[in-house]
């Protein structure tokens, strides 16, 4: 089956592939000849990736999959969540969103947060499905480690050893994430198609 995943991020891409099953071919965004950006003007991640599947499905024909993810962070009320990728301003710059973060919550010590992923699928009958995974975790005092993407620098999951998303190997990070869990609930389900 030929599925795309609709996001350019090269990090999601190289997280997703070793998920998915080796009867799907998974096409990013540049395969199917679609260089523009995607719409994602709802005020929820379930909005926003069904929007942006549905946007790929809509004008490429192609069966596809997206997702949208938030960080929640509890003494913050849930911010930067559905807001994260443009948290300090629309250049959605990685470093200038770890530094907000990180000068925000310099007066607190709750630290507690969480990720959330919500992943949709639309399918060539036009059906949509949607499939969530989180992980709990805490904001760390300063960012640690080179790898991973976006705001693991400085996040440190419960699971874990203490190390951030960004000191652990992919298949570790996968082995824990808030995306690789939705997309469990992705696999599980075209498994049984
Ligand atoms: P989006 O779902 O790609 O729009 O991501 C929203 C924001 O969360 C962006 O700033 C991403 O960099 C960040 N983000 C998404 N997934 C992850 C992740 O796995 N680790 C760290 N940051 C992430």
């Amino acid at each position: 089956m030929r599925l795309c995943f609709a996001s350019n991020n090269e990090h999601k891409l190289d997280e997703i592939r070793p998920l998915l099953p080796a009867s799907v071919q998974l096409l990013s965004l540049a395969d199917i000849g679609c260089t523009e950006e995607l719409p994602e003007t709802q005020d929820t991640l379930e909005g926003n990736a069904r929007q942006k599947a549905q946007y790929v499905w809509d004008h490429f024909g192609v069966a596809c999959f997206a997702d949208d993810t938030g960080l929640e962070v509890m003494a913050l009320g849930g911010a930067p969540g559905v807001y994260s990728a443009r948290y300090a301003g629309p250049q959605r710059r990685a470093e200038d969103n770890v530094a907000k973060l990180l000068h925000e919550l310099h007066e607190h010590s709750d630290r507690t947060a969480r990720f959330r992923t919500v992943v949709a699928l639309v399918l060539p009958d036009g059906a949509v499905h949607e499939f969530a995974g989180a992980v709990e975790g805490r904001i760390s005092e300063a960012q640690h480690g080179a790898g991973g993407f976006g705001y693991d620098p400085v996040f440190v999951p419960t699971e874990g050893d203490g190390r951030t998303f960004s000191e652990m190997p992919l298949a570790e990070k996968n082995g824990l994430s808030h995306r690789s869990r939705a997309v469990a609930g992705l696999v599980a389900f075209l498994n049984q198609k």
